[in-house]
Parts: C-alpha cells; sequence; structure tokens
C-alpha cells in the first residue's frame, strides 16, 4: 500500500497544531529541516520537533537537509522523530554510516536521502547496511512547490531493482514536485511513500487529496 506523508514545509506555521489536524487521515507526516548550509534556505529544528511530538500520535518522518547530519541525529532521536534521513552528499561516507548506527542506538527508522544529481548506484552500501528506507529527491532541495523532475523516474526504477534484491523490506519515499499526475508515475516506477506537501496544503479538502494520492 502507498503510504502518503505530507510536508508541513507548506502549511501555515503560526497554526501548526490545526495544520497538523487537517492532515490527520495521513500515514507520515513529513518535517523538513534546513540549515542555510547544505540548502540555501532555514526551516525547523529541534524543539519545533518536540513541540509537534506533544501533538500528534503520527509517525514522524524528519528529513534531514543540513550539513554533517549526524551531529543532530540524537537530539532529533529525543524529541520524538519516528525516522531520520541523511543525504549522502551531506557527509563522508563513514561518517554518514556513523549516523546510521547511531540512528539506530537511539531507536529511531534510518534512511538514506540523494539529490537529484546522485547516481542510484550510491545506496548499495546502504542497503547492504540494512536501511529502513531510501528517500529519492525529485526536485533540488529547498524549497516546496517546485516542478517534478521527471529525469529522476529512472533513478527511482533502478533503486526499487535494488531493494527488491537487496533489502526486499526497505520503503522507498519519493518528494518533490508530488501532484495527482506525478503521483502515478512515481508508483508505477516502484516508491511506496510519497511525501507531498503543495497538493495537500495547497487543496481544499486535504483528506480527499491525500486519499486520491493513495491511487
Ligand atoms: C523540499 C522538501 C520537500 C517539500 C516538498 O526540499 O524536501 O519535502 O516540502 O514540497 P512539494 O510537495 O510542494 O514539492
Ligand atoms: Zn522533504
Amino acid at each position: 500500500m502507498v503510504k502518503i506523508a505530507p510536508s508541513i514545509l507548506s502549511a501555515d506555521f503560526c497554526s501548526l497544531d490545526r495544520e497538523i489536524r487537517r492532515v490527520s487521515t495521513a500515514d507520515w507526516l513529513h518535517v523538513d529541516v534546513m540549515d542555510g548550509m547544505f540548502v540555501p534556505n532555514i526551516t525547523i529544528g529541534v524543539p519545533v520537533v518536540d513541540a509537534i511530538r506533544k501533538h500528534t500520535d503520527l509517525f514522524l518522518d524528519v528529513h534531514l537537509m543540513v550539513e554533517k547530519p549526524g551531529r543532530y541525529v540524537e537530539a532529533f532521536a529525543r524529541a520524538g522523530a519516528d525516522l531520520l534521513s541523511v543525504h549522502l552528499e551531506a557527509d563522508l561516507p563513514p561518517a554518514i554510516h556513523d549516523a546510521l548506527r547511531a540512528m539506530e542506538a537511539n531507536g529511531v527508522k534510518k534512511a538514506v536521502a540523494l539529490r537529484p544529481i546522485t547516481a542510484a548506484e550510491a545506496v548499495l552500501p546502504y542497503l547492504e547496511e540494512g536501511v529502513d528506507l531510501v528517500l529519492v529527491m525529485t526536485v533540488e532541495p529547498g524549497f516546496g512547490g517546485q516542478k517534478f523532475m521527471t529525469d529522476q523516474l529512472a533513478k527511482i526504477r533502478t533503486i526499487r531493482s535494488y531493494i527488491d534484491r537487496y533489502q526486499p523490506g526497505c520503503d522507498l519515499e519519493v518528494d518533490g514536485g508530488i501532484n495527482l499526475e506525478t503521483a502515478k508515475l512515481v508508483t508505477e516506477a516502484g516508491a511506496n511513500v510519497l511525501v507531498a506537501g503543495s497538493a495537500v496544503y495547497g487543496a481544499a479538502d486535504p483528506a480527499a487529496m491525500i486519499a486520491a494520492l493513495r491511487g
């Protein structure tokens, strides 16, 4: 079954409690953490995740778009994240492996994320390590509301084939430019978790949009 993870980046931050309740029929809640270094934008930090955790039982999928993310694994785990994803481009491979081990030690699900420029093959050592999820970006990370990059579909298909071969329990998440049309393309390519920011929060009826995106 396809899981839908609305991104609160497109929510009204002055009314987060209400905005989270508007998407309560979702499977997961996607939280975009940006540091102004790995990406140009600055968004949400540990105290906000801690506050969100007190208001919802939704699975918190925390996407770390920060340099040297291993520095923050323990803090986000303590704040109540259920899953953390770190970008392969955000540090050297040994440090990314250390960050994944820290996630395991802190009892959160572990994931790696790929910018559009990064090749599918880059996930292979991490599948071997047993990651719970691979996140494929279908826009340049940094901002909501961008156009889906169709050239990422081939990468999604390749990573799906790697997952089926080496780590069948691993989820494949897609993030960026997901709407009713692109949701169909990425699920056909093998994705099973879809992040959607503007499509869900821009809809008159977010619950209906979530149901429609599931397909
Ligand atoms: C972008 C973020 C996304 C973003 C998606 O860097 O990682 O999660 O919120 O927004 P939409 O769905 O509007 O492309
Ligand atoms: Zn994201």
